[in-house]
């Protein structure tokens, strides 16, 4: 009987691959916002087009005064900048996964067990961006923090799920498992809704 362990291993073997596909990724989207002296710019101002959302990033100002040198803030402030860029992961990978699983296919386990590792990644990421506070100045965010949030830990429990499942003798499972990476699915589509709502602003999926 193949264990947990067995299985993450066989999923995540193609996931080398993608790592190294989300590197080069990540290295490309991140010279869009660079300046010409190669120092990170700030991201084009949402709020001229949106909501008067604004946020404290909570790592005090040197991480734009300085320019150059190491901090820890900056560090993280800059991290935290990649949240935009990491999201697209756990949104397209836990409804990949969904649609993989409805049509039968091997793929659904190895989206799925990404979908969870990039959730907990995007969420951590969003944590450095927002800033650490229980509860924000305005609704949207503090809405998106905590459905960001939840994605991420329900989709650990949707991954342990899927392995487990998969495992000899765990077909009893499968029914929750679905269910469950249906709940993740939505999860995950209401967080980005809140996101794109911070940046465009609530009705911008309006008809
Ligand atoms: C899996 C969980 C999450 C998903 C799928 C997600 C999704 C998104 C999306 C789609 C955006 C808009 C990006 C853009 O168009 O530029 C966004 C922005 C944002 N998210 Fe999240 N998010 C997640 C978790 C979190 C968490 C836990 C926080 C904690 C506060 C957070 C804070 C933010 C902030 C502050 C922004 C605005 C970024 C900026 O102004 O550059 N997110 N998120």
């Amino acid at each position: 009987m193949p264990s947990n362990r067995t299985l993450l291993k066989t999923s995540l073997r193609p996931a080398w691959f993608t790592a190294l596909a989300v590197a080069v990724a990540l290295l490309t989207s991140s010279g869009v916002y660079a300046s010409q002296d190669g120092h990170p710019a700030p991201a084009p101002a949402a709020t001229d087009i949106t909501h008067d959302h604004q946020h404290d990033h909570g790592h005090g100002d040197e991480n734009t005064d300085a320019a150059g040198g190491f901090s820890t803030d900056r560090l993280l402030g800059w991290l935290g900048g990649l949240h935009p860029t990491v999201v697209h992961f756990p949104i397209a990978l836990l409804i990949a996964g969904l649609l993989a699983e409805v049509i039968g296919s091997r793929a659904g386990r190895f989206c799925v067990v990404l979908a969870a590792i990039s959730a907990v990644v995007a969420a951590g990421l969003g944590w450095l961006n927002g800033g650490l506070h229980w509860v924000d100045d305005d609704w949207v965010t503090t809405t998106h923090r905590w459905v960001g949030t939840g994605t991420a830990v329900w989709s650990i429990a949707v991954a342990w799920l899927c392995l487990a499942s998969y495992r000899e003798g765990g077909r009893g499972l499968r029914r929750w498992y679905l269910m469950s990476l249906g709940i993740g699915a939505s999860l995950v589509a209401a967080a980005g809704f809140f996101g794109g709502a911070l940046i465009y602003g609530i009705d911008h999926l309006a008809w």
